[in-house]
């Protein structure tokens, strides 16, 4: 299996979405099997919800459910358990890095490293933002994805 962590801050709006595109992806690319994921937030605020009622329904209307989600805070023993630890934008990414072991150093990327063509490296936090943050997180969550499946592909399955 290949285990992969989505982490944002608060584990209710970007990890949750991504957690819920991947799967899908996943599942629709019949590699369920194979690849395990989950997400986590850096920071307890919203430990135990669920994902924001605006992350849900922009995510439903892409035909994603992420109703059965529930937020959790990221523990230094998830570099243990996770392959890839792929953080939603450079503050998650430096406290991420600040509690990662060096010999668990590889492990800890930016997730829009793997859509490289995009124009940014970061997926923004959309809390104190409108609908259009949310659908923007759908979208580079999306192309990353799409990036992420052929990492694990090559570097993985074959
Ligand atoms: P997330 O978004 O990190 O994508 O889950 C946020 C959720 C909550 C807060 C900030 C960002 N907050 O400040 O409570």
């Amino acid at each position: 299996m290949v285990h992969v962590l989505f982490v944002c801050l608060g584990n209710i709006c970007r990890s949750p979405t991504a957690q819920g595109v991947f799967t899908k992806m996943v599942e629709e690319e019949g590699l369920s099997h194979l690849i395990a994921i989950d997400s986590a937030g850096t920071h307890a605020y919203h430990r135990g919800e669920p994902p924001d009622s605006r992350a849900q329904s922009a995510a439903a209307r892409r035909q994603v459910d992420l109703s059965g989600l529930r937020a959790r805070v990221f523990t230094a023993e998830d570099f243990e358990r996770f392959d890839y630890v792929l953080a939603m934008d450079r503050e998650n990414h430096a406290h991420l890095e600040a509690i990662c072991p060096d010999h668990h150093r590889a492990k800890l990327r930016l997730f829009l490293e793997f859509a490289p063509h995009l124009e940014v490296d970061e997926v923004p936090d959309p809390y104190y933002g409108g609908t259009a943050g949310f659908d923007r997180v759908l979208d580079l969550i999306e192309e990353a994805s799409r990036g992420l499946i052929e990492e694990i592909r090559r570097n993985h399955l074959r």
